[in-house]
Formats: structure tokens, sequence, C-alpha cells
């Protein structure tokens, strides 16, 4: 079995962030989101993976993945060039697969139970290609599946007005080698894609039989900001707390906080976890750090207080203000106009940055 990560796409729900990386690299938990895929693909015994990769931020995941040894897989890398839709993608991973099966992970995708259920499965039965199901409730985001009473795909469709049912695709799939020859007789859809929903509705007709799964913990797609909050509240829910930072006396943590390398939590700072605070971040005097939050490393906080937000890093907020639900990009700077004249806020924001003040 081989595995295909898909690391392409153009990210515009995620604009500013995506202006200058690939969504993939989006750290959520502090990891970026694309080593999750990475991990569940070798927890389910995958090794031999293939990262397709679009023209947006190719170098940074190559450099940050390099060969995949620290991950303890062997990476490939594919290139795509324009997104041209995900059947695409896998389209151009033909040679890598060769003879095999593969399972496609998208890269924007995390899952709490990981995928060797999904992998068993197939392994196991006779099918052209094994699917996750979720139950969502705006299913018209996704792609659909229409199932039986005894759970046996009877279609999929693409982003429909008119869902069929509540169970979305989850960005996991399973093939045999004839995804290749539902690749090629697929047409491009309204968004000028090549559909992998089409791809699999092409081998439910000509083929054979699709195995489906309904995955019973959480699922996110992180397409739009709203998704990283939520999926790093989600996995923040279950992080490891570490201390292999400094907490300083007189500072006030509680709850989980994972305190990397180098971070330091200073006297009159409160941290209240669950909460990842990364390498060589200092929280200074006077700063609360809500739940759900993850701080990026190098990254300076004097006085604010922050919840339920992702910082990526190397940021500096210096201000009394109160932030909730925020993603911060690389680099940012918040500071404190007090005492300026004249008053008013003073704002450099990059294009579809969104502010809600
Ligand atoms: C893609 C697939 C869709 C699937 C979703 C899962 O959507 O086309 O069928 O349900 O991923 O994340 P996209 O992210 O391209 O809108």
């Amino acid at each position: 079995m081989k595995g295909i990560i898909l690391g392409g796409g153009r990210g515009t729900r995620l604009r500013p962030l995506t202006h200058t990386g690939p969504k993939q690299l989006i750290p959520v938990a502090n990891r970026p989101v694309i080593e999750y895929a990475v991990e569940d693909l070798r927890e389910a015994g995958v090794t031999d993976i293939a990262v397709v990769l679009g023209n947006k931020g190719r170098e940074e995941i190559q450099d940050h993945l390099g060969d995949g040894s620290d991950l303890g897989v062997d990476i490939t890398y594919v290139v795509q060039g324009n997104p041209l839709g995900i059947a695409h993608a896998v389209g151009c991973c033909r040679e890598f697969v060769g003879e095999d099966d593969c399972v496609v992970y998208l890269g924007d995708n995390v899952l709490k139970q990981g995928i060797e259920r999904l992998v068993e499965s197939f392994e196991a039965g006779a099918h052209v290609a094994g699917i996750a199901l979720q139950h969502v409730d705006n299913p018209g985001r996704f792609g659909v599946a229409d199932v039986d009473e005894v759970g046996r795909v009877r279609a999929l469709v693409e982003k429909p007005e008119d869902p069929p049912s509540d169970l979305a695709l989850v960005g996991v799939y399973v093939f045999s080698t004839d995804v290749f020859d539902a690749i090629d007789a697929i047409e491009p859809s309204w968004r000028d894609e090549l559909e992998i929903t089409d791809a699999i509705q092409w081998l439910l007709e000509n083929r054979g039989t699709i195995d489906s799964h309904v995955v019973e913990g959480w699922w996110k797609d992180t397409g739009k900001p709203e998704d990283i909050l939520d999926a790093n509240r989600l996995l923040l829910e279950d992080v490891d707390p570490g201390v292999a930072g400094t907490v300083e006396d007189g500072a006030e943590v509680s709850g989980r906080v994972d305190l990397q390398e180098g971070a330091r939590i200073e006297a009159g700072a409160v941290v209240r976890g669950p909460a990842s605070i990364a390498s060589d971040t200092v929280i200074e005097a006077g700063t609360y750090v809500g739940p759900y939050t993850s701080i990026g490393p190098d990254s300076r906080l004097v006085g604010a207080h922050i919840e339920n937000s992702v910082v990526v890093g190397e940021s500096t907020i210096a201000t009394g203000e109160r932030f909730v639900d925020s993603l911060l990009g690389r680099g940012a700077t918040v500071e404190s106009a007090e005492g300026r004249l004249p008053d008013g806020n003073r704002l450099v924001i990059g294009e579809n940055s969104q502010l809600e003040l």
C-alpha cells in the first residue's frame, strides 16, 4: 500500500495566511497540519509516501518534510503544478503507485481516530475503493454520499445544492489501481477541477463496490480560519503536558500546558491550559494565555489577554487588549498605541485580512 498526501491547492479561504505559504503548513497545536497526515499514514503501516506539490509553497513543504526520515517515512515529491483538482493530483502519482493500492490523504484534513480501520477494512475486502464518511450539518460544502440501509454506497456527488444525505466524504480515500482509469474517464466539474468524488462515482458505475465507514471521532477539514481554531481546540484537548521550558516562581500555570524547549512563563503571567507554548516564546508579566490557545515559536507576549487562538510564531503582542478566536500569521506584531497622538488604531494590514474591532 502506497500513500499520497496532497499538498497543493490555492488556500483561498485562508488568505492572507496563504499569500505567503501553503495551507498545509499552518500549525495547529503547534504542528503543521500536514504532519498529522504523515503520522496517520505511518500508524496505518504506510511509509512509502508521495507528497503532491502545487505551485504554492512547494519549497516550504519540501524544506519542512525533507525525505521524511524525521517522521519515520520515506517521502517522494510529485509536482502537480496548477491546482486542477484532487483527482488530477492523484493522477500525477500513477508512476509512483505502480501496481499497488494507495491511500490518498488530503493534507489539510485532521482526524482524531486515524485511518487504520479504513485501510484494514479495504485490504480485507474486495472493493475498488474505500471511503470515510461523517455526519455533518452543512453537507453542501463537501462531497456527499448516498448510502442504503446497510451502508452500501449508492451514489456520490460533489458539493450538491440538494444533498441526498448528511454524510460528507472525509478527505481520506483508499483505491485500487482502477482509480487511474476513472481519472482518465471523468470530465472537469463546474469549478473546472477533476473531482475525486466523480472518480469514485465512475468506479461505482464501472468497476465494483465501494467500502464505506462512518468516522466516529472528530474530523476537520482546515479550509477556513474557524476550522483551524476548531482543529486547534480539538487537538489541545489531548495535548501532552510537558515542561521542557521554564515556569518562573510567581507565574500561574494550570491545566495541561505543553511548554516547549526554551519557552518561558515569567512571574506575574497566567497560563490556563489546555495550551501549547512553542520554543523560545516568552510570556511576560501581566499576560493571560487562556484555554485552547497555541502560541508559536520565537514570540513575545506582553500584557495581552488571549484565548481560543492560534499565533503562528515570530510574533510580538505587546498591548493590554483582549484577543479571542484569533488567528495571527507569522511575524504579526500587535502593539499598544496608548498615549500616542492622534488617538486611534493604526493598522498595517495585508491583503484579505479580517479584523473584528
Ligand atoms: C474536498 C473534496 C470533498 C471532500 C473534502 C474533504 O473538498 O472535493 O469531496 O468532502 O475535500 O475535506 P475541497 O476542499 O476541495 O472543497
